[in-house]
């Protein structure tokens, strides 16, 4: 460990000032491979004013995959680099590299994070190989508002869940040995904070909320992330409480860095240094560098703030230098942590890439977590499919490799397995027939007449729905969130026929499912489940598999109830108490205000129930452990997984609590007509919260304690906490 620090001081020490800054510049590859291969300045490098020595000299690279190339960009880089330091590779592999997993909203609603750390493992095994270092995952942000486009990205709306698998996800692409494991690659967990909470759903907008909302509900998650040992972090595009995040000293500087001793890399979001200036909380590009820098923010990623100010900064008495230092030393360890100073190519390696990449067992576990991920929204008996049964597929997404979802940059839809392919497969002998109906938005009398016409011959319509995977994604925000009107109405159009329907849903946010739940007899969310989609939903659509998805973000009952969430607060007005008035209650008049499918829940094809639910005593004290237990039976034909959650609620507290809040979760598998009896062990710091002062502890008094199938439906205990 001396020897570490001794060498990265050292090379500190050896460098310029210069060299020191653009060390903390990060661009993105086509810099790199344009100035080799031009000798020239074009392109967005002359629009940056980024000279060759800046790219001689920058710390890191974002965007370049491949052995080949990233070994070709080190390679050169060394020899031009006065010092030798290798460049650090960064990529956005969020879902797998190229053996594409669900989108984060999938893997959350399997609340299964064994599988999403393997995921990250595989992820993690691509990324190395084919010469990446760094990703930019995992995206943690709590989600409120399906509206916005990046809801896909995160794994839902509860502190507890999103925590739970911002641990198991930098647990995978991290493993425990980053600078021995070269098939491991550093986490960077992102965006540093609640960017999840963009007013009105809109992206890169504001967000203000109260430092309690912040710690409470928006930052276990990234504490999550970091408890596991995440080396780096992302700032966000948004600002809190009146400055945004990348020049926030209060958020990165005091909170970050000082209260929570993070020591690794802080990376800007893209562009987000130079963004201070439209944010208007900088003058200038030299302001933005000095405020950001100020904050704490060590890598500037494409924009040229640092490279072309932080010079003139210091030279004026602007800045001290030891900011510097301690930023470039940062990067420098994190290089140290990686072997880079050993082996700049660390995994890069070509051959193994052909052997590693999209292997049998990557795509076996991609189609396991999608089978695990998909929820059955509603079961009106006819699923799943018989052999037998002649089956109409039709819609948009009925042969269409779109299955990957956003940020899957390096998937490719070639290869993905779609619908009726899988279906085929599953069922080689029955009659399936398949029609597009509509395209995603548009849709001609034509197509609508083929799709009528072939659903009229069969005994069973199979619809394959949803929005485009650019429709969801960073930028792809929504303020309708119905299905596209041209495939509500081929719904209604197949509805005449009067014969029972399927949907299955490819989509990167909770939609509003009018005309849909309501018209057709089962829906099952596929969302964007990855390479082996149509494999995967075709196991679940045969019964090959049983459903055991839960939904980590409500769906609401439509957008006008945006933001619903079932952690909420019960008001002083609640609709449903017993005492409650007609009129003057908290309520909308034109719809419920509960969501159409509720946070946790999800159908089987068995079926579950509670009996027996109990305490282990009345009183919670700090001494003895506090069981909670219930029997659940498995009433239905077949086996089945149930998700027994736990919620809690602190009935009076110093501050309002929320009605229910997520406390634990275990998966029980009963066979056909099984009881199992499963225990929760609860304990006093689950109690805790943020007081109106911050402190963080738990108020003696009664509690209400949950144990069900979902957020909607369990059964209330109650118990008093002792202190
Ligand atoms: C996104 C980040 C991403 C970065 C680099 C930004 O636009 O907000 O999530 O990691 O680009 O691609």
């Amino acid at each position: 460990m001396k020897t570490v620090k001794t060498n990265i001081q050292s090379i500190l020490e050896q460098m310029t000032l210069d060299e020191k800054i653009s060390q903390l510049l990060q661009l993105a590859a086509p810099f790199f491979n344009g100035s080799k291969e031009s000798g020239q300045i074009t392109g967005p490098m002359a629009e940056m004013g980024i000279s060759d020595e800046d790219v001689r000299n920058s710390g890191s690279v974002l965007g370049a995959a491949g052995a080949k190339e990233v070994i070709h960009i080190q390679e050169a880089h060394l020899k031009e680099n006065r010092l030798g330091i290798p460049l650090l590779f960064m990529a956005d592999i969020i879902h797998g590299y190229k053996t594409i997993f669900p989108v984060p909203l999938a893997i959350g609603c399997s609340w299964n994070p064994e599988l999403a750390q393997k995921s990250a493992e595989i992820a993690a095994k691509e990324a190395a190989v084919s010469g990446i270092h760094v990703t930019f995952a995992p995206m943690v942000d709590l989600v409120r508002d399906p509206r916005w486009g990046r809801v896909m990205e995160s794994t839902g709306e509860d502190p507890f869940l999103n925590s739970v698998f911002a641990r198991a996800f930098v647990r995978g692409f991290q493993g425990d040995d980053l600078t021995g494991d070269k098939e491991k690659v550093a986490a960077c967990v992102k965006h540093f904070a609640a960017y999840g909470a963009a007013e009105g759903g809109r992206d890169y907008n504001t967000v203000d909320m109260s430092e309690r909302q912040l710690r409470e509900y928006y930052l276990p998650a990234y504490k999550a992330a970091l408890d596991e040992g995440c080396q780096m972090v992302m700032t966000a595009f948004n600002i809190l409480d009146g400055i945004p995040s990348t020049g926030n000293k209060k958020l990165m500087r005091d909170l970050l860095r000082e209260e929570w001793g993070f020591d690794g890399v802080l990376i800007s979001d893209w562009g987000a240094v130079k963004e201070l200036i439209p944010h208007g909380t900088a003058a200038n590009k030299a302001e933005a560098a000095l405020k950001a820098i100020t904050a704490g923010v060590d890598i500037e990623m494409m924009t040229s703030c640092y490279v072309h100010h932080l010079k003139e900064l210091v030279e004026k008495g602007n800045l001290n230098t030891a900011l510097i230092d301690e930023a470039v030393l940062r990067i420098l360890r994190l290089k140290e942590t990686l072997g880079l100073f050993d082996n700049p190519y660390r995994g890069a390696n070509v051959k193994r890439e052909k052997e590693v990449i999209r292997c049998e067992s990557h795509l076996e576990l991609s189609r396991e977590l999608a089978v695990k991920s998909c929820v059955l929204l509603k079961n009106e008996g006819v699923l799943p499919l018989k052999p037998d049964q002649k089956i109409a597929l039709i819609g948009p997404f009925a042969q269409s490799g779109d299955l990957l979802g956003a940020w899957s940059w390096l998937g490719s839809k070639e290869d993905t397995v779609q619908l009726y392919d899988g279906l085929k497969e599953r069922a080689p002998h029955s009659h399936i027939s398949v029609s597009q109906g509509c395209d995603i938005e548009t849709g001609t009398e034509e197509q609508r007449n083929a799709a009528f016409k072939a659903a009229g011959e069969v005994d069973i319509i199979v619809l394959a729905l949803g929005e485009s995977s650019n429709m969801s994604g960073e930028a792809s925000c929504r303020s309708d969130i119905r299905l596209p009107q041209v495939q509500l109405d081929l719904i209604a159009k197949l509805k005449e026929l009067n014969k029972p329907m399927v949907t299955v849903l490819f989509n990167g946010r909770p939609l509003d499912l009018h005309g849909v739940a309501d018209e057709t007899d089962a829906v099952l969310e596929a969302w964007y489940p990855g390479s082996e989609g149509g494999r995967a939903v075709a196991d679940l659509l045969y019964g090959e598999a049983v459903p055991t998805g839960r939904l980590s973000m409500s769906f609401p009952y439509s957008a006008g109830q945006i933001p619903v969430y079932y952690n909420q607060f019960n008001t002083g007005r609640p609709k449903d108490a017993p005492d409650a008035q007609e009129y003057y209650v908290s309520r909308y008049l034109d719809i419920p205000n509960e969501p159409l499918f509720p946070f946790g829940f999800g159908l089987s094809y068995t079926s579950f129930s509670y009996s027996d639910a109990k305490l282990s005593a009345a009183h919670m004290t700090l001494e003895t452990p506090f069981k909670v237990s219930v029997c659940v039976t498995n009433t239905g034909e077949i086996p089945g997984e149930e998700i027994v959650q736990l919620y809690v609620r602190d009935i009076t507290g110093e501050v309002v609590r929320p009605l229910k809040e997520l406390k634990a979760f275990q998966h029980v598998f009963l066979q056909a007509g099984e009881t199992k009896e499963v225990t929760f062990t609860l304990t006093e710091e689950q109690l805790r919260y943020h007081h109106a002062d911050l402190a963080y502890k738990s108020d003696a008094g009664s509690f209400a304690v949950y144990v069900g199938p979902n957020s909607r439906d369990a059964v209330e205990m109650i118990f008093n906490l002792e202190k």
